[in-house]
């Protein structure tokens, strides 16, 4: 029996869904019941019926899941499929840095950890962390891990933003060289590009949006051609959804390698062991789940 066939299989017999995030191979995107971004994929998990979650993505999404959906069982398939994004901050080192600024209100973009989450007033995702921010009292905030993002968000509002060091390490590589290529070779292409880019390639952008904004904007725009700044995997669903469209990626090399950490052989073995469960302690998941409910409030 081929591959595809043995996992549906063992997902019919063990109740199961796959959700798969843009970023992970073509194969696996295909595999999946779901594809959608960061925080997407972790709300339609709490409307699934299904007992076992398979998360296709890396592993401070599996844990949103987690931590929303708390009564199933959430399987990451490769343990260390992490994002150095997230990794680079933890909740020891937020804990400290809040003393520094007492009147400020932490905001956390959903690519952290839950014990990060756990420490935050309030997180956001790429698409709303400008209405997050906007929506607070408080007139200081502590952007924490994206400097990108914070500094996305501190061209969008009054308030002063204190930003967190931390990048991914794919977004943060494109730069005004990419830019030029990429224009030479689709002169007049529209660049979408993702808010975890750099300063000097937003300011190039025509349109700054998520991953889900992306492939909504393609579907919504009679455009022949555009330029995507962000990472490659998303191209999958763009020329599978856009036939007649042509794709430019902003530079051949933004490939996220915990996400392609994910195939189609690891998520048979996460549905035969039921492996790696992600499970988040009470007292963080409650924290944590506070910080993610005040964001889904904020329209
Ligand atoms: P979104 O899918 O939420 O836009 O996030 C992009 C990303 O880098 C996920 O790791
Ligand atoms: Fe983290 Fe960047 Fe990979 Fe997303 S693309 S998981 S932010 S390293």
């Amino acid at each position: 029996m081929k591959i595809l066939k043995r996992i549906e299989k063992l997902k019919a017999e063990k109740n199961a869904v796959i959700l798969a995030h843009s970023y992970t191979t073509g194969d696996v995107q295909d595999a999946a019941d779901f594809i959608g971004d960061s925080l997407g994929l972790s709300r339609a998990a709490i409307d699934l019926d299904s007992e076992i979650i398979v998360f296709a993505g890396v592993h401070f999404m599996a844990e949103s899941a987690a931590l929303l959906s708390p009564e199933k069982k959430v399987l990451l398939p490769v343990a260390d499929a992490g994002c150095p994004m997230a990794d680079m901050i933890t909740a020891e080192a937020l804990k400290k840095e809040k003393k520094k600024y007492l009147d400020a209100a932490v905001v956390c973009y959903v690519n952290s950890s839950a014990a990060v989450k756990a420490e935050s007033d309030i997180c956001c995702t790429s698409a709303n962390a400008t209405n997050v921010v906007n929506s607070l009292e408080n007139d200081t905030i502590l952007f924490v891990p994206d400097k990108n993002l914070a500094a996305y968000v501190a061209s969008h509002t009054k308030k002063k933003i204190i930003p967190w060091e931390g990048y991914c390490p794919i977004h943060n590589n494109f730069n005004a060289e990419h830019i030029n290529t990429a224009k030479k070779i689709a002169p007049g292409a529209k660049l979408l590009a993702h808010p975890e880019c750099n300063e000097e390639v937003l300011k190039s952008a025509d349109k700054i949006l998520s991953t889900t904004g992306i492939i909504n904007y393609v579907k919504a725009t009679d455009d022949n051609t555009y330029i995507i700044g962000t990472e490659n995997g998303i191209m999958h669903k763009l020329k599978s959804e856009n036939p007649n469209k042509v794709f430019i990626p902003l530079s051949n090399e933004a490939i996220c390698h915990d996400m392609k950490k994910i195939t189609l052989e690891s998520i048979e073995r996460a549905l035969i062991e039921e492996k790696h469960h992600i499970t988040v302690p009470e007292d963080i998941r409650k924290k944590a789940k506070l910080s993610l409910d005040k964001m889904l409030e904020i329209k």
